[in-house]
């Protein structure tokens, strides 16, 4: 059975295209049901309007709490009946109740090789440290920020010639491949998680 995904995300939404792509070309067997994103004005929203994909926008200045807030988003993904959730650029922290109750069907990307250069400015912290070697990393969501099982992790060599938007590109371009495989791998039950650590083919 064809399984519904969410995709959060707060920014440009690359990675949101790249996996729209995948399920197009076919590389991805999901159906888009819907974007979360929490700020009005991210080139996403855009996006997700010319792929026809649902979008609730949840701002969480207009909820009095984080629990309602998180309600209105467990509302949309119940409607859609979402099997997994895929976080990507989404810069908001989700509360450890909505993290539970969705427990190992949340995944995330983050640009570093983690736990490495955590945190919203990876590339330029990783770029500016002066490591050789930074990457990708996708990994199960758990109550920590960019922490829990890691799914998949790939690096990226920095050389002396790499400035940082070109060290960015390279790793953006990684992303948009990396995703869409490892939600596939996911979804076609190829995962197995036992503890921290994740079995992949
Ligand atoms: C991606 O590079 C993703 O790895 C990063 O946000 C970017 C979103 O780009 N996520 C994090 O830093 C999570 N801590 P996009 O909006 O173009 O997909």
């Amino acid at each position: 059975m064809i399984k519904n995904i969410a995709i959060f995300a707060s920014g440009k939404g690359t990675n949101f295209s790249a996996i729209v792509a995948a399920v197009s070309r076919k590389l991805l067997q999901a159906r888009i049901a819907l974007l979360v994103c929490d700020n009005p004005q991210a080139p996403v929203i855009k996006k997700a309007n010319r792929a026809g994909v649902r979008i609730i926008r949840a701002v969480r200045k207009d909820f009095a709490t984080k629990k309602d807030f998180e309600a209105e988003i467990i509302r949309g993904l119940k409607e859609e009946d979402v099997d997994l959730i895929v976080l990507a650029g989404f810069m908001r922290i989700l509360s450890p109740d909505f993290v539970r109750r969705y427990k190992n069907r949340i995944i995330n990307i983050h640009p570093s090789l983690l736990p490495a250069f955590k945190g919203a400015h990876a590339i330029k912290e990783a770029f500016h440290y002066g490591v050789k070697l930074t990457g990708v990393t996708i990994h199960f969501v758990d109550e920590k920020i960019d922490h829990g099982p890691i799914i998949l992790q790939t690096p990226v060599a920095i050389s002396s010639k790499d400035t940082l938007e070109s060290l960015e590109d390279k790793i953006h371009t990684l992303e948009h491949s990396l995703y869409p495989h490892a939600i596939q791998l996911l979804l076609k039950g190829k995962l197995k998680l036992s503890g921290r650590k994740v079995k992949t083919p």
